[in-house]
């Protein structure tokens, strides 16, 4: 492995939102408990920024800041009239997540610019890096949060108004932090835009192959739900006559559980279902649970089985309802269908990987991300890099220097054929 200027990136950024404040640039330094937090609006989601933009402007990038936070770098083309080619990711992460997550696309599109810059290479078409803001969905509750705005599939408005959960609006959020920008940045010159990511899953590792070409990204769902019962006295109150939240919760906990596994074993489906998010209120063991809250995670290549696990969940709502006698409310607080992506770029990734040597394979993707907003709107792909035992969304979040020296290869190829088309 080159000792690279995108290594000692990402070896830089690992310290932001990690407490306490380390930097990691080896694999066996990582701990379970030391994950990054740089959810939107936090100081080390500003830091992270900062360093992010001070990189842009080293490569000679001009900078736009859209309202929703978004970062655009762009560097012009040779030729006038052509659309540009955009590449890149986010800077936010999960609560103790890893660091390669969003930052590999970031700085991986940051290096590919300076490296091209570097050979003086001439592009015809102009090249651009996007960082996009709240991928993660973490602070805010909807993922994609950025990107949505971006391409006006989520309306402006609605974007900016969202709040956190210290009821602080995205506009507010990012006001504080100084990265709430005035120009919109238009989305009709963008004609391709391709996002280096790590896997997030097992495949790559252990198929040892390096270098994955993305086909298409899983649809996804998120639904909250509030279920309102009564609190009472867990010594007093007879079986008979208990409103229990965490009762019915259960059962969704239980239903989704079993859905999700039946769907995935039917024929071309990648279903999977998750409950990551449970609040119960007042969380006290001599108390009936009054009020929990949970938040629900269903994806699938299929949006048939996506429609149906949401239509028997909601009948599932309306028996408990009745049965339970309690109040249920929910929110679909995200919903992107399944997302094939460009046959023409995954041949050009294709190539690219010829070219330098590496191994390649073609992939669905499990995780979501910015590229499933983009390829709405234009010609998109994805190079995935192996992720070790295939743990993402945590600490030990980890992906190997040399894999990302080739993925970064990779990615700078790829640029140049397309800003050449
Ligand atoms: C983002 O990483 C997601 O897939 O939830
Ligand atoms: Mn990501
Ligand atoms: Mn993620």
């Amino acid at each position: 492995m080159i000792n690279s200027r995108l290594k000692a990136d990402l070896i830089h950024v690992s310290q932001y939102g990690r407490n306490p404040v380390h930097k990691v640039s080896e694999y066996h330094q990582l701990t379970p408990y030391n994950g990054v937090n740089r959810v939107t609006g936090s100081l080390a989601n500003k830091e992270i920024r900062d360093y992010a933009i001070d990189c842009l402007k080293e490569c000679g990038l001009k900078l736009t800041i859209d309202p929703f936070g978004n970062i655009f770098g762009r560097k012009e083309g040779t030729e006038k009239n052509k659309g540009s080619v955009m590449s890149g990711s986010h800077l936010d992460s999960v609560i103790n997540g890893g660091q390669f997550d969003g930052t590999l696309g970031v700085f991986g599109a940051i290096e590919a610019i300076r490296r091209l810059n570097k050979e003086n290479f001439q592009n015809k078409r102009p090249l651009e890096v996007a960082i996009f803001t709240g991928e993660e969905g973490s602070a805010f509750g909807k993922t994609l949060l950025g990107s949505s705005a971006y391409i006006g599939y989520t309306e402006a408005e609605e974007a900016l108004q969202i709040k956190n959960k210290q009821a602080i609006s995205l506009k507010d959020t990012l006001k504080n932090i100084g990265y709430q920008g005035k120009i919109r940045k238009n989305v009709e010159d963008i004609d391709y835009f391709i996002e280096l990511h790590i896997e997030q899953g097992p495949v790559l590792y252990q198929e040892k192959i390096p270098i994955g070409i993305v086909e298409s990204i899983n649809g996804i769902l998120w639904i909250y739900i509030t279920i309102k019962g009564k609190s009472n006295h867990a010594g007093t109150t007879p079986m008979n006559m208990r409103k229990d939240a965490l009762l019915a919760a259960s059962g969704i906990v239980q239903f989704i559980n079993s859905e999700s596994v039946k769907l995935s074993k039917t024929p071309g489906s990648a279903t999977v279902g998750t409950v990551g998010q449970l609040n119960v209120s007042p969380n006290a063991i001599n108390t009936i649970p009054g009020i929990v809250e949970l938040g629900i995670d269903i994806r699938d290549k299929k949006i048939e089985n996506i429609n149906l696990t949401k239509e028997k969940l909601l009948k599932m709502i309306g028996q408990l309802k009745d049965g339970l006698k309690l109040k249920i409310d929910y929110n679909i607080a995200t919903f992107l269908p399944p997302q094939p992506l460009s046959q023409e770029v995954m041949e050009i990734i294709r190539e690219s990987a010829q070219t330098i040597g590496v191994k390649y394979k073609f992939m669905n993707s499990g995780a979501t991300h910015d590229a499933q907003n983009m390829a709405r709107i234009t010609k998109t792909g994805m190079i995935f890099l192996p992720s070790v035992n295939g743990i993402s969304h945590s600490p030990l979040e980890w992906t190997n220097w040399d894999d990302i020296e080739k993925g970064a290869r990779v990615l700078t190829n790829t640029l140049k054929l397309l800003s050449n088309k």
